[in-house]
């Protein structure tokens, strides 16, 4: 429960109201992760909050937090400068393992600031492209200010074939891409739904529908993933504000399959 010292080392502005922290322990040691994985991260004198790392798990020595600012919290994060100490704990919960779906073909739909706790397993699957067939990463913003990662999303499609599709919920009369539900770009993705491991993150309702037009798309409930990420207080299982039904998302997740959760979602008082 004891939080680690960490010192940020360096910020960078992802959108209007989402940065990107990078933080290095005191102690010098790593911080080993798997993707998908979370830490609670707090703000001394304010608060402590759960926050996926979006940092590359092959570079365990280097934590990487992409956090919006929504409330006390989450904005005395983003407003870190270098040289800011923050204590973390974890990493906690359940990862993507991204490497079930090597052999077939793997497809990402992430939402908003979804795309975050994606992104190391967009990275691990980058690191053995070879091991997969087609990768599909489809990916809903506000609006064309709110897309994070952009060089990412350049490099994943030209450098490692990964088919990238954007789509916004509005746009300005120069925007030249996709407008519409990320749901629309799952109907239109090219993949063999049979062989396919399909991840998805981001608002609770996105990812309902996305789960439910990939299976229409013919994906096996089993082979679906969502990350959720519900009010979290311990984040080791104690204190219950995590709990849905029988699971605390803080331990049995955030990532789970949809055959466990799809029961779960449907019902609103869950
Ligand atoms: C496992 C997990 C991973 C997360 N990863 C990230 C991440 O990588 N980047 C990031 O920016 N945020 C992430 N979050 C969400 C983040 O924890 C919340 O935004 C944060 O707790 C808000 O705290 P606050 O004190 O800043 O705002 P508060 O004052 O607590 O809340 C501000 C507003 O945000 C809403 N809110 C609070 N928590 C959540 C939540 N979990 N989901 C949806 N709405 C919420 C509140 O209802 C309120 O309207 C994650 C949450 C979980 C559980
Ligand atoms: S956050 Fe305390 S039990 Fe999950």
């Amino acid at each position: 429960m004891l939080p680690r010292p960490f010192r940020v080392t360096s910020t960078g502005r992802d959108t209007q109201d989402t940065r990107t922290l990078d933080l290095e322990a005191l102690d010098g040691g790593p911080l080993a992760f798997a993707a998908g994985q979370f830490t609670m991260l707090q703000a001394f004198g304010v608060g402590e909050v759960p926050i996926s790392i979006s940092g590359d798990p092959g570079r365990p020595e280097l934590l990487r937090h992409t956090i919006r600012d929504v409330g006390s919290v989450s904005h005395a994060l983003v407003g870190s400068s270098p040289g800011t100490v923050l204590g973390v704990r974890g990493p906690f919960g359940t990862g993507w393992e991204v490497s079930a779906g090597r052999g077939g073909d793997v497809v990402f739909v992430a939402g908003g600031i979804g795309l975050a706790p994606l992104r190391p397993a967009v990275l691990e699957v980058v690191r053995t492209r070879e091991d997969y067939q087609r990768v599909v990463l489809l990916y809903g913003a506000r609006t064309p200010e709110d897309i994070l990662f952009g060089d990412d999303l350049r490099s994943w499609a030209d450098e490692h074939h990964i088919d990238v599709h954007v789509t916004v919920d509005s746009g300005p009369h120069a925007w030249r891409g996709s407008v519409g539900l990320v749901t629309r770009l799952i109907e239109r993705a090219e993949f063999d739904a049979a062989r396919t491991l399909a991840l998805i993150c981001g608002p609770e309702v996105m990812m309902r529908h996305s789960a439910a037009a990939l299976g229409e798309r013919g994906v096996p409930r089993s082979a679906v993933r969502l990350s959720m990420e519900r009010n979290m207080k311990c984040g080791v299982g104690l204190c219950g504000h995590c709990q849905l039904r029988e699971y605390f998302l803080c331990l049995d997740g955030p990532v789970l399959s949809y055959d466990v959760l799809e029961p779960l979602m449907a019902r609103a008082e869950l």
